[in-house]
């Protein structure tokens, strides 16, 4: 039997290696080629064969299933490749790549892809557990999602002058300060630092930090470069820390007390659940207008959360 199945079974391996012809037959001692995964503008292109290798190869390998017809998907191609040039150019070591999802149907089948795009982070050539890529569609935001993973979430702050560098470095940085940091809500914090990509995290366990601050408890402080400068949020020493609350409450207190209300930041003013709004509504080409704008920002640090809709008029 196995006589008449050999002479199949090679002409199927020929079929399936695209230097079989070209190599013709060597010794029988010499591996077989490994193959060499098709790149597109910086993206690794796999299919159904490819895929394995590819999570043998690449530790950390984001995985976007794309129909061609999909406009969604189009638009996504040209900043998904500027992430990996992103991410190329600060050597993060993080692969790139996109399945045709209908040519490929047993991988969409496989990975339950329902709908394009759907993005895949896979960690350690873990096929079963991917993380489901939930964060921003352009090109900075891609590298920042993927840094967040591959590097720490959060920064090791040693000393006052690293934690004032960080404070001082960007407009909203949050910072975890934690006596133990093998405690769960150490976890809690990373995995809140993973995704909360418009903000920069910094950790310490360090007393010496503690005090300067001025805190004797776990808390997370986040320090900003407007209105009252500097929001605390103590950690609840019998419940631990949770995600939800100081979500809500880092997307409450990073806004301005007068947010101008718009299509960028409706889906944050709604995501805080502040339960009380004050909506103003100016043409900011009348001088009165304005002036009752301002009026409305002296009165704003009294109603935490208020917030401004300027429209209608032109230049606005
Ligand atoms: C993949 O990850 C899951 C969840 O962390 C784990 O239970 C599973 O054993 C992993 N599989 C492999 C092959 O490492
Ligand atoms: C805003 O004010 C300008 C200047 O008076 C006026 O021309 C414009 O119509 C106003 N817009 C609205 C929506 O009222």
């Amino acid at each position: 039997m196995s006589r008449q199945f050999l002479p199949v079974l090679l002409l199927l391996l020929r079929a399936s290696c695209p230097w079989g012809q070209e190599q013709g037959p060597k010794s029988p001692s010499e591996e077989p080629p490994e193959e060499e995964i098709p790149k597109e503008d910086g993206i690794l292109v796999l299919s159904r064969r490819t895929l394995g290798l590819a999570l043998r190869e690449h530790p950390a390998l984001l995985v976007e299933f794309y129909a061609p017809w999909c406009g969604h998907c189009k638009a996504l191609a040209p900043e998904y490749s500027k992430a990996a040039a992103l991410l190329a150019a600060d050597s993060t070591a993080v692969t790139l790549s996109k399945v045709d999802g209908p040519a490929q149907p047993e991988l969409a089948e496989e990975f339950g892809v329902t709908e394009y795009p759907t993005l895949k982070f896979f960690r350690n050539g873990n096929r079963t557990h991917p993380e489901e890529y939930t964060g921003p569609r352009e090109a900075e935001g891609i590298a920042e999602w993927l840094r967040r993973r591959v590097g720490p979430s959060a920064m090791r702050l040693e000393d006052e002058a690293a934690a004032q560098a960080l404070i001082d470095g960007r407009d909203l940085v949050v910072i975890g300060f934690f006596q133990d940091l093998q405690d769960e809500d150490v976890a809690t914090f990373l995995a809140l630092a993973r995704d909360a990509l418009d903000m920069t995290f910094g950790l310490t366990d360090r007393p010496r930090l503690f005090q300067q601050f001025g805190l004797t408890k776990d808390t997370v402080v986040l320090f900003k470069k407007f209105d009252e400068g500097r929001a605390d949020f103590p950690v609840d020493e019998e419940l631990g820390l949770d995600l939800g609350d100081l979500s809500r409450f880092l997307v409450t207190h990073s806004m301005r007390l007068v947010t101008e209300f718009n299509s960028q930041t409706s889906p944050k003013i709604f995501a805080a659940r502040i339960l009380n709004h004050l909506l103003l509504f100016v043409n900011q080409t009348l001088a009165a207008h304005r002036e009752l704008l301002a009026g409305f920002g002296e009165a704003a640090p009294q109603l935490p959360g208020a917030g401004a809709v300027r429209g209608g008029g032109r230049g606005s």
